[in-house]
């Protein structure tokens, strides 16, 4: 049978890292490369530095996949949703350019790049999974609590985004698929300010939310493209 290679994007972030690891235990896979702005601690298989927002960096990183075959799954696992002296918005009053654009630029802009480069790297004559992390707070329909302006706002711009990608890559490659996903609450850096209130039972480890979402993924196929799903196999609306 031929084996893929898959890329995960991210992979020094708490899910990228679990789902590269978890993608290296897959015998589905011959290659696992990881794709980030710093090495993963204890990483010792291919490693290429990239920073989504530096289109050299992605030039580069496709120039050097392109040597090791076609790319059979790529996952986006980038994502802010703080930073130094930024939390997430709980009022309009705490609106700022600076942070939004931020924001856009990682959750969004980001993500859309990766799938410049990589995406022209998947087979045109087998199936193919592009995967970008999105969040449930992305769905402008599921929105009843509000708050959250740029994170909310940026999630729900890579959902069009990565849902227009896949229009375009259906045409060269029907056999694809590209799909937003919502990895549940999960135990990371990103989440660690704002765990307080989950609910017991709710926040997967990190190794919890890559189990479920390579199940996930294991059963997308061309009919799933464009589509936006959760950990759980659910459809979450726009
Ligand atoms: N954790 C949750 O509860 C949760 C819930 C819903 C959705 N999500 C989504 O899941 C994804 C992964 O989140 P996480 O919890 O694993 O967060 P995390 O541990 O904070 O990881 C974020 C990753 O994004 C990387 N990154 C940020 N900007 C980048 C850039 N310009 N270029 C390259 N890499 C960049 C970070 O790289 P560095 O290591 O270099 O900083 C890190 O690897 C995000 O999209 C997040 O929005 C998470």
């Amino acid at each position: 049978m031929a084996r893929g290679i898959a890329v995960v994007v991210g992979a020094s972030g708490g899910i990228g890292r679990a789902l590269a690891e978890a993608l290296a235990g897959d015998s589905a896979y011959n290659v696992v490369v990881a794709l980030s702005r710093r090495r993963p601690a204890g990483w010792n298989r291919l490693w290429i530095s990239v920073d989504t927002l530096d289109e050299t960096s992605l030039v580069n990183a496709a120039a050097a996949l392109r040597s090791e075959g076609d790319l059979t799954r790529i996952i986006v696992a980038t994502g802010r949703l703080h930073g130094p002296g930024t939390l997430p918005e709980k009022s309009m009053r705490a609106l700022s350019s600076d942070a939004m654009m931020a924001m856009f630029a990682v959750n969004a802009v980001g993500p859309a790049l990766v799938a410049k480069h990589l995406l022209p790297l998947t087979p045109r004559d087998r199936p193919s999974l592009f995967a970008a992390l999105s969040a449930r707070v992305g769905s402008i329909g599921d929105n009843h609590l509000g708050g959250w302006y740029g994170y909310r706002a940026s999630k729900a711009a890579l959902n069009m985004l990565i849902h227009t990608l896949a229009i375009e890559h259906r045409r060269s490659r029907p056999l694809g698929c590209c799909v937003a996903l919502h990895p549940g609450t999960v135990d990371t850096a990103l989440s660690a300010p704002f765990q307080a209130g989950v609910p017991a039972g709710k926040l997967f480890s990190p190794a919890q939310s890559a189990a479920a979402l390579l199940r996930i993924m294991d059963g997308l196929g061309a009919e799933a493209n464009g589509g936006f799903f959760a950990w759980d196999g659910t459809t979450i609306p726009w």
